[in-house]
């Protein structure tokens, strides 16, 4: 990928999913401070109802996942299967793109009117369960058409590598509308005692194979890597397939061994990423999302653990692991992988995110860890929990900040100039 340039140019596939992207990160963090106001003054509730908590819970969650953490990706496989400037493709992008947002824009009006399954991150319910499916079918022509479009070109590891990759997601439509069914998965389900050591290193897994693909496709793939990279993930998913499924106690030795094998992956990333070029403005958010990395890895491996797992679940750390990976890890690579496409000029704030974010995840790790046994001072608001609250609404706002910066400066690369 190139250097941005000021040279005055339409947007790119890639520039406007980009645009998209930070948009929907600017509204979920909006709802996010939202929440947060919430969280410090209930009684507020009582003035929004039916609008309250509960129902703002969902725009939050689903505005993040698929828009702000999923719109980049999207970028990246416009940039990929469309390649600089095709005929047309910069037209059906923009309408692909812009039916993903509008599923995000309605499935959020009917979760503000209690229509939702009730299961985290899969609300689609009713009229609003094919919307996204639905979108997807709709993106995955516009990449496939031009993909085929392409298949002249001499690029011939391209050409299968972009075969196999909307092989696999041809399936995803399908699965998202399927799950998002009550009857399948519940929200609370009988059968499990919560996360097994299997389930959090298959899952982990997936998110470290998109990664990988990811530094293959931006060409900051080591080559000496991708055996090791590669030959791991397999080694990792036959350990995650060994150990025991289901009912399964983080107590056992074999689950906390396997989950541990995560620990690989601290130095495998630090080799796999490093090995291109890459752009200059995307350096610091690489680094930033690998420092992230390594405290993701660290820190869940300890709340598996016997002792910390039974005095963290279900407190306000849990909402911190969250922001970790999502707010810090995903956000910064993200953010590193828009720099690459050329989507943004030189992204600011990059301080005032990554300080904000650790405040907001170190506020909810204390107080997660302080609410065993002050569960009712946490309920009715005392001074201290209010005091450490404040303190996350506070490093809220900053977020917020850094991301609509963010936005103006995509807006600012698509109007004036992107890579060339
Ligand atoms: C302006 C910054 C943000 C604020 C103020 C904020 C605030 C909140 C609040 C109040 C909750 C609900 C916690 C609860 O009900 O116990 C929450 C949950 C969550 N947020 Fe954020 N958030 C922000 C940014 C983000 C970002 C950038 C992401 C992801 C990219 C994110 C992902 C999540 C997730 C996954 C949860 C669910 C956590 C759980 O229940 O385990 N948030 N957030």
């Amino acid at each position: 990928m190139s250097e941005p340039t000021t040279a005055r140019a339409a947007p790119t596939a890639a520039g406007i999913a980009a645009r998209h992207a930070l948009g929907w990160l600017v509204a979920a963090n909006a709802v996010g401070v939202g929440l947060a106001v919430l969280l410090l003054w209930p009684d507020l509730n009582d003035v929004l109802g039916p609008l309250t908590y509960g129902r703002w819970v969902p725009l939050h969650l689903d505005w993040q996942l698929y828009g702000g953490c999923a719109l980049p990706l999207v970028a990246v496989l416009l940039q990929w299967c469309l390649g600089e400037r095709p005929p047309s493709g910069v037209a059906q992008a923009r309408v692909a793109v812009g039916l993903w947002s509008l599923a995000l824009l309605l499935g959020g009006v009917a979760w503000l009117g209690g229509g939702s399954s009730g299961k985290m991150f899969l609300e689609w319910h009713g009229w609003t369960r094919p919307l996204l499916p639905l979108a997807m079918v709709v993106l995955w022509a516009v990449l496939a058409s031009h993909a085929w479009r392409r298949r002249g070109e001499p690029d011939r590891s391209g050409h299968a590598g972009r075969a196999a990759v909307l092989l696999v997601l041809l399936a995803v439509p399908g699965v998202l509308y399927w799950s998002a069914g009550r009857g399948v998965y519940p929200s609370v389900n009988p059968d499990s005692g919560g996360a097994t050591g299997t389930r959090l290193l298959l899952s982990t897994l997936g998110i470290v194979v998109i990664f990988g693909l990811l530094a293959e496709i931006l060409g900051l793939a080591r080559r000496r890597s991708g055996p090791w990279f590669w030959g791991y993930a397999g080694f990792s998913a036959l350990v995650g397939a060994a150990i025991e499924h289901g009912n399964a106690s983080h107590h056992e030795a074999a689950e906390i061994l396997g989950l541990a094998t995560l620990l690989g992956w601290i130095p495998l990333a630090w080799f796999h990423f490093t090995g291109g070029q890459g752009v200059a403005a995307a350096r610091r958010w690489w680094a930033a999302a690998y420092a992230w990395w390594v405290l993701l890895v660290v820190l869940g491996l300890l709340n598996f653990l016997p002792g910390f797992s039974e005095r963290l679940k279900f407190t306000n750390a849990m909402v911190g692991h969250a922001h970790l990976a999502m707010a810090g890890l995903v956000t910064s690579a993200n953010l590193a992988v828009l720099q690459e496409l050329g989507a943004g000029r030189r992204f600011r704030r990059f301080w005032l995110w990554q300080i904000a974010c650790a405040v907001q995840i170190a506020a909810l790790a204390f107080l997660g860890w302080g609410e065993l046994g002050h569960g009712a001072e946490l309920f009715y608001s005392a001074p201290w929990t209010q005091a450490i609250y404040g303190l996350r609404l506070v490093a809220g706002l900053g977020m917020l900040g850094a991301s609509v910066a963010w936005w103006c400066d995509a807006r600012g690369a698509t109007n004036e100039g992107v890579a060339t």
